[in-house]
């Protein structure tokens, strides 16, 4: 990992991530997790402040540059998070042990979002949910152009983010279906705005 990488991206992340239209979609999907809980991609903790109720939260990221934030979101809430420093694409857990699994604008930085759905599935209960948030493919044809033109240059400067992922589809193909989907922009340009976002079920 660079310096740019290590140094800078997570300050970047962290700011960039508390966006209001970003925080307005936390606010509406966190409190729907329950039980035992695994975010995937935890980052800052951003969504640590909007979960209810007697959860356990298990929060997982390769970056542990940006688990020192989340730290701190956790002690300012008061809840006791179990932090693993590891990719999504091999979740150190057993199968069927979390009852919910949280994920938001994650699934387009990491390397091999198939192989990570595949975990979430297998350490999902089969009664489990997905809850999920996350920016990808437009529909319309001329920003679907745009953001596979910007990709290669987003990749570099985002940490591993594609902006031209299916989100649904991927999510669909990996074995989920879908108890809410809602899509469209948010504010904001739209080759980066796209958004998925809902609850899948094991299918
Ligand atoms: C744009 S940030 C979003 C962070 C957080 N989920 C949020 O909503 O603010 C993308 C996150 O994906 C994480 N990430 C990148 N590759 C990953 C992987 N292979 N497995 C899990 N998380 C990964 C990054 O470290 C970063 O925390």
């Amino acid at each position: 990992m660079g310096f740019y990488e290590k140094n800078i991206l997570p300050k970047i992340l962290n700011a960039v991530m508390k966006a209001p239209d970003l925080t307005d979609i936390r606010v509406q999907l966190v409190p729907e997790a329950t039980g035992r809980i695994l975010e995937v991609g935890i980052g800052s903790g951003l969504n640590l402040p909007f979960y209810e109720g007697d959860v356990k939260i298990t929060g997982l990221d390769p970056s542990v540059e940006l688990q020192v934030y989340a730290r701190e979101v956790a002690d300012s809430c008061g809840l006791d998070v179990e932090f693993i420093s590891q990719s999504s694409e091999e979740i150190p857990c057993d199968n069927n042990s979390f009852d919910t699994v949280v994920m938001t604008w994650t699934l387009c930085s990491i390397p091999d979002p198939m192989r990570a759905l595949e975990e979430i599935r297998r350490v999902l209960k089969p009664s489990g949910q997905l809850i999920f948030a996350e920016h990808g493919l437009s529909p319309e044809g001329n920003v679907a152009k745009w953001q596979s033109r910007i990709n290669p240059l987003w990749k570099v400067i985002g940490g591993g983010c594609h902006l031209n992922r299916r989100m649904d589809r991927l999510i669909n193909d990996s074995g989920f279906k879908f108890e809410v989907l809602a899509e469209g922009y948010i504010p904001g340009p739209k080759f980066a705005t796209y958004n998925y976002r809902g609850i899948a079920r094991p299918a």
